[in-house]
């Protein structure tokens, strides 16, 4: 009796496993469901200029040639408005790319991703 038992709750405890690793998002999920997605925004050239020069160009170069962080003068052509956003929101890198999530307004990053995107 004791047997059926342990071996009941083994079973048991096997179809749960199982019914987890199915249901549980994967990690993959979780991450693009935590991706920001870019807002809705006319793009303002002179705003956006004037957002790089005061939080980018330390790092990216007053011309944006390149200097800590790389070159963006063509990075429209490698990356999307969207993937820039996420990037410039979120850093990159562990933060040798900062996040400007808690710096810069949604709408100022969405502006300067859609600047640069423009960059090809
Ligand atoms: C403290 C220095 C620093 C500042 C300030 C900074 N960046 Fe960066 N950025 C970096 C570094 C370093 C990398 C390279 C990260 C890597 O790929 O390892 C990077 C990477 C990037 C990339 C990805 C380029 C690619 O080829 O993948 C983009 C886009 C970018 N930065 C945009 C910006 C924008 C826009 C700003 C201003 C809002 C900014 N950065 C401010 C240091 C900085």
């Amino acid at each position: 009796m004791q047997k059926w038992i342990m071996s009941g709750l083994f079973f048991a405890a096997c179809a749960l496993a199982i019914v987890l690793m199915f249901t549980l998002p994967s990690r993959e999920q979780a991450e693009q469901e935590a991706k920001p997605t870019l807002p809705e925004i006319t793009m303002n050239a002179a705003g956006a200029e004037a957002t790089v020069k005061a939080n980018c160009i330390s790092c990216h170069g007053d011309a944006l040639q390149g200097a800590i962080g790389p070159n963006l003068q063509k990075i429209g052509s490698q990356l999307s408005a969207e993937q820039l956003y996420g990037i410039i929101t979120k850093g990159k890198s562990g933060g040798s790319m900062p996040s400007f999530k808690d710096r810069l307004k949604e709408e100022e990053i969405a502006n300067v991703a859609m600047w640069l995107a423009d960059k090809k």
